[in-house]
């Protein structure tokens, strides 16, 4: 059942291609537009919309994050994340006009069900991201958009994680078509480079073998940091939650931008610190500002993992390793630079002899709060 790979995560690492134009399928009509008719929420309550909530723990909280990029940009409707467990307990302020949204793979995270009961108990209308049909979270939710990731048994989310920034991205731009923004054109052309993307990870997937060796020669370090800028950012909370749960390793990720307020401090001689450099085309400016920072990094002793745009060719002086993901749009970059991590911690979590798929202390769905 495992497909003739060792681990189940190997195997769902392997199957994003597929997971992500699974997720697409049928959603978007040969006019380029989408059409997500399973949203059972109306055109015009969505234009009623003053207010995007995200809820969402763990992985499914970066994705949270990552849309949140998406929605803002495409919509400018001001949105916020929050971790489920926190939500509830602060008394968040929400009416019949905000939108929530719970993200989970399992359907079934019992922090999620609880901010999403508050939610609708406000008024306002909950549209689930969720993998698994039929479950708890989407049955209680006003709407559902179904990620088509396939079942996911490793307890280390990974294809579903794709698929759950693929639905993010097709909601913000759904919103923005229903709404109309002055983004319009720009739509249009991400619809299009979201079908080509399925493609572009397979051809990431192709090219990790050098991603695992170099996790191998990490197996007996005590620590990974790692750095992002925009929606880089999330990436590498990603990378270094999973790094975590799988290595059992000291993991942190940071916004690039804080390192001069503390976490530099940090880095010392041989301190292995990955970068997820944004593109060199969209936002320049910050392409520049994270070139800086590795070499302030480097000059510090640091190893410098460098995962980049093929072509970024700024960066390449001041990477000990160079980790090249095709070029896409800024927003859609997470879908490509998040597929290296999952290899590097599934593999260093292997090096170190540790169960991939049932890691310790752990549980596929965590159904208390
Ligand atoms: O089933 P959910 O998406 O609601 O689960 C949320 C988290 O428990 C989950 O993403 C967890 O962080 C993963 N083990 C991370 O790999």
């Amino acid at each position: 059942e495992k497909g003739g790979y060792d681990y189940f995560m190997l195997k769902e690492i392997a199957e994003q291609p597929k997971a992500v134009a699974d997720t697409l399928l049928g959603r978007i009509d040969p006019s380029g537009s989408l059409t997500l008719d399973e949203v059972r929420i109306t055109p015009s309550e969505l234009r009623e919309v003053d207010k995007v909530v995200i809820v969402a723990c763990g992985t499914a909280f970066h994705a949270g994050l990552i849309a949140k990029y998406a929605i803002e940009h495409w919509t400018r409707i001001p949105c916020e994340v929050e971790l489920a467990s926190e939500f509830r307990y602060r008394d968040p302020i929400l009416d019949s006009r905000s939108l929530v949204i719970a993200i989970s793979q399992s359907g079934e995270t019992m922090d999620t069900l609880m901010a999403l009961r508050h939610a609708r108990e406000q008024g306002s209308k909950v549209l689930a991201i969720c993998n698994t049909n039929g479950s708890t979270i989407p049955r209680e939710s006003d709407a559902v958009l179904y990620t088509h990731a396939g079942p996911e048994v490793a307890v280390a989310s990974t294809k579903a994680f794709l698929t759950q920034l693929v639905a993010c991205y097709l909601v913000a731009l759904y919103l923005g078509q229903v709404r109309g923004t002055k983004w319009g054109d720009e739509i249009g052309a991400v619809i299009r480079d979201l079908s080509k993307i399925s493609c572009e990870v397979e051809r990431v997937l192709e090219t990790m073998e050098p991603v695992r060796e170099l996790a191998r020669s990490l197996a007996d370090k005590d620590t990974v940091l790692f750095l992002g800028r925009h929606v880089g950012y999330p990436v590498a909370l990603e990378g270094a939650l999973k790094l975590k749960e799988l290595a059992y390793m000291h993991a942190e990720g940071f916004a690039a931008g804080e390192l001069k307020h503390g976490p530099i401090a940090l880095i010392e001689e041989d301190v292995p610190v990955v970068v997820v450099v944004p593109s060199p085309r969209g936002r320049s400016v910050l392409h520049d500002k994270i070139v800086s920072n590795i070499q302030e990094i480097r000059a510090r002793g640091a190893r410098t993992i460098v995962i980049a745009e093929e072509g970024d060719e700024a960066v390449a002086p001041y990477a000990d390793h160079l980790i090249r993901i095709p070029a896409t749009p800024t927003l859609l970059q997470p879908l490509v630079a998040t597929v290296p991590l999952q290899v590097f911690a599934c593999e260093l979590a292997t090096a170190r002899g540790n169960e991939v798929d049932q890691p310790r202390n752990l549980a596929k769905s965590v159904t208390v709060e």
